[in-house]
């Protein structure tokens, strides 16, 4: 599922969507739906590197200032009612940055927004659902989020060398309904700057009938 305009807008602060819109629509007599589609459409389908099936987005990777070496999802496909991990690896890209000097405390209240929705196995669709979760070393629910960087196990990502976010996590099926799952992931500073942005689509199993 492409992500729209209004959730890319809603996860990261994007002002430059509107500019790269102008353009288009002065040289163009298209609908505004056919120039999200023209903007977005290139992003969503740039594949993650790792043994993964995600990709870049909602916010394109052009915007993202982390930079990612690769993402491990193992199981992958994700499995229902099993522990699942991921890891990412990557490094802030100071290139990017308009201020480093304050960028490792920014970093300090980063947040991770998950959102969900589906398309379930009778047509209907899952109401979208969104979290955020402080981008630090943390449990939620059931899951734990570790970061570390390439020594040792710290609180926050740094803005120097490379860093890892470990997630361990479960589906549990009971409350699943069975449909074809969009995940999206967007890390980003409290100024609205996009850390990082990726989506994940794939066929879910649960046992939720209503
Ligand atoms: C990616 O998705 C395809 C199609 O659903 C699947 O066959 C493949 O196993 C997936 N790969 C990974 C690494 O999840
Ligand atoms: C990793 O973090 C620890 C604890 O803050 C620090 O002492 C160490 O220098 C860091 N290592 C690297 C490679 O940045």
């Amino acid at each position: 599922m492409k992500p729209t305009l209004v959730q890319a807008l809603t996860l990261c602060a994007i002002p430059t969507v509107f500019a790269a819109a102008v353009p288009l629509s002065s040289t163009t007599h298209q609908k505004p739906v056919a120039q999200i589609k023209v903007i977005t459409e290139p992003e969503g389908a740039l594949k993650i590197p790792g043994h993964n099936n995600a990709t870049y987005g909602p916010v394109p990777k052009a915007w993202q200032l982390f930079k990612i070496e690769f993402l491990e999802i193992a199981p992958s496909p994700i499995p229902v009612n099993r522990i699942f991990f991921t890891l990412l690896r990557g490094e802030i890209s100071l290139s990017k940055t308009k201020d480093p000097a304050h960028l490792d405390k920014l970093l300090t209240s980063a947040t991770l927004t998950i959102t969900s929705s589906a398309i379930l196995l009778n047509g209907d669709h899952e109401d979208t659902k969104s979290y955020t979760v402080p981008l630090r070393t943390t449990a939620f629910g059931p899951a734990h989020l570790s970061i570390r960087n390439a020594t040792a196990y710290v609180e926050h990502l740094s803005s120097s060398g490379s860093n890892d976010i470990l997630v361990d996590y479960w589906i549990p099926g009971i409350f699943l309904r069975t449909g074809t799952w969009t995940f999206e992931v967007v890390a980003e500073l409290e100024d609205g700057t996009c850390l990082f942005a990726m989506s994940l689509t794939q066929w879910l199993e649960g046992r939720a009938k209503r």
